[in-house]
Order: C-alpha cells, then sequence, then structure tokens
C-alpha cells in the first residue's frame, strides 16, 4: 500500500509521471485514485454528443496554386465528411495544406477539383449573389485577429451586418450588445483593437464572426498568438458557443492539446494530405500515422528515445494499458495481480481528459504468474492493451 503516494502525484500533476514503481499491493491504489479522480466528473464523464447530420462534404476535393506557370499541389484529392454541431479539429505542421482546406469551406479558395457540399448543396456553382449570401452562414476567425484599427470594438462587431446591407439599425445595435455580453467585453465596447489584450481581441473575432448567425465558425489557429491560460479562456468560448447555439466549429491548430481539450473529431494533414481521421478519444490514444504520434508524444512531453532506453531497463513482458469509459471506476490491478499471480512495475502513468472524458494509460511490465490470464482480465473489463515488448 505504500505505492498509492506516489501514484497521487498522477492525479495532482495531470501529466506523465514516469519511474519505476514495484509492489504487488498498488493495483489497489491505482484502483482507489481512479476512483477519486473520475468520481469528481462522473456526471459529466460519459455524455457523448450524439453527432447529427453531415452539414460539409468533400468529395476528391483538390487544390492546386499557379507558382510560376506550374500548379503546385497544396490539397491532394480529399473525400471527408463533418457533422452538425461537432467541433471538427485539423492538426499538422506548418505548410501542411490546414488553411488550404479550411478556405476551401467558405470558398475564399476556389478548388482546382471535386465537389464541396455544404447543407446539401454544391457550392462550387454558386454565382456571385449566391455566394454572397452563403458567406453568411460562414464565420471565420484568425491567428492575428484581423481587426479593423480605426474601428471599435462595438462597430468592428458591427462591420459584417452593415456590410451585408439586409439588416436594420435596430437588429444591427441589439446583436452588437447580444454579442458584447456572450463575448464578456460589455465594458470594452468604445475602445479601438489597439487598446485591447490578445484575448480580447480575439473575443472581438470571435463577436464578428457570430454577428450574422452563421452556422459554420472556421478557426485558423484562433490561439496561436496567446499565452496558456487566455488559450484556455478562448478555447472555453469557443466550447460554450458550440454547445449552446449548436454551431458546427472547424478548429485549425498545430497543438494535439488544443483538439484534446475542445474537439469531437480531427483529421491529421501531412503534405497536402489528410493521413488519419477519426474520433479524437481514437486518434489521441491509438495514434497510427507517425505524424500523428509526433504531435501526441510532444502534446505529452514524452521524449520518445528516453522512454525506449527506460523500458529496456525493465524485465519481463511490457503493457500499455488504456482506460475509459466505466473500466476507469474499477479497482482492477490489485484484483488481475492476485487472480493470476502476475507481478507488476509501473513505468509510466497519465491521467487527464479528452474533452469532458476522463482517460488514463499506463505503462507496465510484468512478471512471473499466468500472463495469459491477466491479459484476458484486462481485456474483460474493457481495457485496452497494447503489448510494446
Ligand atoms: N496563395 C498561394 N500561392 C501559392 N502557394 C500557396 C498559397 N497558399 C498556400 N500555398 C502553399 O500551399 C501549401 C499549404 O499551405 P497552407 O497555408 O495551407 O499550409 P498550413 O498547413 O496552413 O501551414 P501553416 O501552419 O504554416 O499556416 C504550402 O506549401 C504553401 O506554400
Ligand atoms: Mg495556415
Amino acid at each position: 500500500m505504500n505505492q498509492s503516494s506516489s501514484v497521487v502525484v498522477f492525479v495532482s500533476g495531470g501529466k506523465w509521471c514516469k519511474g519505476i514503481y514495484q509492489g504487488g499491493g498498488f493495483g489497489f491504489a491505482i484502483g482507489l485514485v481512479y476512483n477519486r479522480a473520475f468520481y469528481l466528473c462522473t456526471h459529466k464523464a460519459l455524455t457523448k454528443r450524439s453527432q447529427g447530420n453531415v452539414v460539409i462534404v468533400f468529395d476528391q476535393v483538390q487544390k492546386s496554386y499557379q507558382v510560376g506557370g506550374r500548379a503546385i499541389p497544396a490539397l491532394h484529392p480529399t473525400s471527408m465528411t463533418i457533422d452538425t454541431g461537432e467541433v471538427f479539429g485539423i492538426v499538422g505542421h506548418s505548410g501542411a495544406g490546414k488553411s488550404t482546406l479550411v478556405r476551401l469551406i467558405n470558398l475564399l479558395e476556389p478548388p482546382t477539383g471535386g465537389r464541396i457540399l455544404i447543407d446539401d448543396e454544391n457550392i462550387t456553382g454558386y454565382n456571385a449573389s449566391e455566394l454572397r449570401a452563403f458567406r453568411r452562414k460562414v464565420g471565420m476567425i484568425f491567428q492575428h485577429f484581423n481587426l479593423l484599427s480605426s474601428k471599435t470594438v462595438a462597430d468592428n462587431i458591427a462591420f459584417p451586418m452593415k456590410l451585408a446591407g439586409i439588416y436594420s439599425r435596430t437588429e444591427i445595435r441589439d446583436r452588437v450588445d447580444e454579442l458584447l455580453k456572450r463575448v464578456s467585453l460589455v465594458d470594452q465596447a468604445n475602445k479601438y483593437p489597439s487598446q485591447l489584450s490578445g484575448g480580447q481581441k480575439q473575443r472581438v473575432g470571435i463577436a464578428r464572426a457570430l454577428a450574422c448567425r452563421p452556422t459554420i465558425l472556421l478557426c485558423d489557429e484562433a490561439t496561436s498568438a496567446l499565452d496558456p491560460q487566455t488559450t484556455q479562456s478562448v478555447l472555453k468560448l469557443l466550447a460554450d458557443i458550440n454547445r449552446e447555439l449548436g454551431l458546427t466549429i472547424v478548429l485549425i491548430t498545430h497543438e494535439m492539446d488544443v483538439v484534446r481539450r475542445v474537439c469531437d473529431r480531427v483529421a491529421v494533414m501531412d503534405a497536402g494530405e489528410v493521413v488519419e481521421m477519426g474520433a479524437v478519444s481514437d486518434v489521441f490514444l491509438h495514434p497510427k500515422h507517425p505524424t500523428t504520434r509526433d504531435f501526441v508524444f510532444e502534446s505529452e512531453s514524452i521524449d520518445h528515445e528516453e522512454m525506449q532506453q527506460d523500458l529496456q531497463h525493465a524485465k519481463g513482458r511490457i503493457l500499455r494499458l488504456t482506460f475509459r469509459g466505466e473500466s476507469t471506476y474499477t479497482p482492477l490491478l490489485g484484483s488481475v495481480a492476485r487472480e493470476s499471480g502476475v507481478d507488476f512495475s509501473i513505468l509510466s502513468g497519465r491521467i487527464d481528459h479528452i474533452k469532458d472524458t476522463p482517460y488514463g494509460q499506463l505503462t507496465l511490465s510484468l512478471v512471473g504468474g499466468n500472463l495469459d490470464t491477466a491479459m484476458q482480465a484486462f481485456e474483460a473489463a474493457d481495457v485496452h492493451v497494447e503489448v510494446l515488448r
């Protein structure tokens, strides 16, 4: 039982803990820790929002840019769908084609091939007035905010409504007041962008993007210019907007941590291609493509080489266990150790959340006893088991 204090570090740190913890009774301790940490969020834990209808369809969409008379591909033929009301993340290194993909959704860039359907309509066939009406359905926010420096906060928010030419003065004034409240900037309404912090500027950007009541919000590196705390608050605002307004959000980032906090699904891009796509929990906990692995390891501050070296010193078989859902509430290791006679050492562990859902990952070395019995017991308890060695 003396291992329980070691394990508590996982909870207080919320990050990977590394080191070798020997013993037979720690299973019980881990169970207690999971019980305690996950109990705190039980009512939220398993309330995964069911996905609605498809709102965005990419059907073999491709994009090349003309450079020096040559067509340089930025997006290879890509087919994918985004559901109504989901937060869809796009992650990739610089130059992977993220902005290109997102700018195709509101036709800031026309595709060079394929079809884009929004709400079942092929937007690539729109004429100029259809395109103007369509663009009101799609708001966009940017890394560097793109505010008009000569206009006040209130006038920046009102700007797209005035430009649309279809709203009365009263409608515009009421909408601006409503949005100032939503983004908590009522006191800043008459300031100019130069008088605001980065987080406040991005809140203006969000309010402006929402002005014409869009159904889709595109975010191109919306938090990349912000410090971690401000990033948190902007992400929370986006999550609130998604939940309360049912807005579909497509969010570009180069940080897997941003994806983990707010997204439902994610596409990983590399060199103009979507190389991996799926539910964030699947992609984050079981990354397949090397680019995805790099992003996940980076977000967890894992030095892959160092980890491999540590594993070489461990004895026996090495397993990585992933706990999700009900399995996280079971004090499993102790009972499996007793049933199978296997001794465990904990090599590393992490406990955290993917959106509102808690998860835990443990890397263990197993010695003696009946390994098959242990593996079967983990799998029966719905724990995902990977054999690392
Ligand atoms: N207007 C353009 N003309 C020519 N090439 C372009 C243009 N815009 C983008 N590209 C090229 O297309 C590729 C993809 O660019 P894109 O801006 O989509 O990448 P990104 O993933 O958003 O990168 P970053 O993370 O740096 O913003 C890059 O090689 C880029 O140089
Ligand atoms: Mg970009």
